[in-house]
């Protein structure tokens, strides 16, 4: 029997297809490149796979765009190829987590064809459908997440419908219950397929207030904020709990659910993740990717202030200490790379890939881990708006392009640096021209940095980033410490180091990391209480007890015992 909350000891990788191993050449990844890679996966010890879309899709927004959600594009495969997988996982005790994309389809789905087709359609409720203003304008001023309005006028019924994201995701009506029906039953189906849960794709965004009013303009865009009328509206949790007795309840308790919730605060997340409300599992909250955005969003950076980072985790440690559970991550398809992001990737790469990482795993929640993240992959050297695939990028580039006074050039730049095809680059298993992810031309260039990192460098290398996430997976898996122990963030204000303690009965282990690029004095006082205790993990050659310094990037993990309190 598996334990019910087998997740909470387990480790996630997320697998994003299109870029992480092509077996029949086409440039694209595949269901069977998945295959072929499982021993790596095994080898770095995680538990679960989750798997980004897969579903039939015209790939405007990569497939998050779906056409028939039981369907699997031919891009990636066949049904079987798909079943094939499962089993192999199965086989070798690993679960898979699908990406449920249900605030939106495709407008190529025929849910939304029949919808669009008249205003009599049975299905003309299952989208969000408005009349024009007397003047014609849209129906309210929201700016979608990819720039641009969030309506889109249908000239054959002189209706305006809405999408949050691109035109070509039209948003689902969730206040129809045949629309509700409809995604329980597609769900069940997967579920009786095999599938071990689901992470959910925005699912805090499925219940707008019907009213459809106007949000605060901005100034810039001159575009309103719709997110008060549908982050978490009115119906969510209802909604949620639905979904969970229609779709989840009676089942076997070895699957997971994980929603990811774009600006949800922690108390929310508290009711998202109660075990007794019965929503989802765990949240993905967005605070700590959001802290380097300046007020232009992503694609404006400010620098990061560690101190507003660590208290930012502090707080989400805190505030689902007792209820509810936290998702550890770093990287996503959507996030730039950690290692540039927030390390350095060039004189310290290694130490500041292997210190964030140990900094994230060791808190209480479940750590994710995106492909390629485990190598210490960077980010892209993109150097023109060609090099560019993402639809969220190639909008705002445009879009910016066309009203502002910056030159391209400038504009590129913050683009290459925000871009979520930073993540998207092909995974680099080897320093072959295709870094071993295809033999054909690859859909989006491979980082030149193949040349030396890739798996098959780091592969037997007891000092590898790879070495590293496999000692850190396992550390997970042995240390009970770090399921429930208590969290605690020292030295909140100091600018350079990320110290905190987890601590059960008897036992306590110091996380102490250097985020900065030169040697950092230990305070004497932690010094003191920690000097004579044993390092566990340390990513410089040679430690075994903390010292008064530690170098640029330095990372160590001690463990001490502690009276019964
Ligand atoms: C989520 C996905 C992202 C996608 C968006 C719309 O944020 O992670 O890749 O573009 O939802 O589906």
């Amino acid at each position: 029997m598996t334990e019910p909350e087998w997740w909470k000891t387990a480790v996630v990788y997320q697998v994003y297809p299109r870029s992480f191993a092509d077996s029949d050449g086409d440039g694209i990844g595949d269901l069977r490149g998945v295959r072929q890679k499982l021993d790596h996966l095994v080898d770095l010890g995680i538990d679960v796979v989750w798997l980004s879309p897969i579903y039939a899709s015209p790939h405007d927004d990569n497939g998050y765009d779906i056409s028939d959600y039981q369907a699997i594009d031919p891009l990636f495969g066949t049904l079987e190829d798909f079943d094939e997988l499962v089993a192999e996982l199965h086989r070798r005790g690993l679960k898979l987590m699908m990406d449920l994309v249900v605030n939106h389809t495709s407008d190529e789905h025929p849910w939304f064809v029949e919808s669009a087709s008249s205003r009599d359609s049975a299905k003309r409720d299952w989208y969000w459908w408005r009349d024009p203003k007397p003047d014609g304008a849209a129906p309210n001023n929201w700016g979608s997440f990819f720039s641009g309005p969030v309506w889109e006028l249908d000239e054959r019924t002189g209706q305006y419908y809405l999408h949050l994201f691109s035109k070509k995701q039209p948003d689902l009506n969730w206040e129809n219950p045949e629309v509700r029906a409809a995604v329980y039953e597609m769900m069940r189906w997967w579920l009786d397929r095999g599938v071990d849960g689901f992470r959910m794709d925005v699912i805090n965004f499925i219940s707008k207030d019907p009213a459809l009013p106007d949000g605060v303009q901005d100034p810039v865009s001159g575009l309103g904020d719709g997110f008060p009328h549908f982050g978490s509206g009115p119906r969510i949790h209802e909604f949620l709990q639905e979904m969970h007795r229609e779709v989840f309840e009676n089942r076997d308790a070895a699957l997971v659910t994980v929603g990811e919730m774009p600006g949800v605060t922690t108390e929310q997340a508290r009711l998202y993740t109660d075990p007794a409300r019965r929503e989802v599992d765990m949240v993905f909250q967005f605070e700590h990717v959001g802290l380097d955005h300046g007020p232009g969003g992503k694609f404006t950076r400010r620098a990061l202030d560690l101190a507003e980072l660590k208290h930012s985790f502090a707080r989400w440690q805190e505030a689902l200490a007792d209820v509810g559970w936290n998702s550890l991550y770093w990287n996503n398809h959507d996030q730039p790379r950690v290692v540039s992001r927030f390390g350095n990737d060039r004189e310290h790469w290694y130490e500041s890939a292997t210190a964030l990482a140990t900094l994230l795993h060791l808190m209480r929640g479940t750590p994710y881990v995106y492909q390629g993240e485990e190598l210490g992959m960077t980010n892209a050297p993109f150097s023109a708006v060609d090099d560019l695939r993402d639809i969220e990028s190639l909008n705002y580039y445009n879009a910016t392009v066309a009203v502002d006074e910056e030159t391209p050039i400038d504009v590129l730049a913050r683009v290459a640096v925000g871009s979520r095809d930073n993540a998207r680059t092909p995974v680099q298993w080897d320093d072959s021209p295709g870094a071993g992810f295809t033999d054909g031309r690859p859909w989006i260039a491979v980082n030149p940095n193949a040349s030396w990192l890739n798996a098959r460098a780091q592969e037997g290398d007891d000092r590898s980033v790879l070495a590293w996430y496999r000692r850190l997976i396992a550390l997970r898996h042995e240390e009970p410490l770090l399921r429930d122990g208590r969290f605690e963030l020292l030295l909140p204000s100091d600018p350079r180091l990320w110290v905190y303690t987890r601590t059960a009965e008897r036992r306590q282990l110091l996380v102490a990391g250097n985020c900065s690029d030169g040697p950092v004095t230990v305070p004497e006082d932690l010094l003191g209480e920690w000097a004579d205790a044993a390092v566990v993990l340390a990513n410089a050659p040679g430690r075994e007890r903390l010292t008064a310094s530690l170098g640029p990037w330095e990372v160590a993990v001690l463990e001490r015992s502690v009276p019964v309190t």
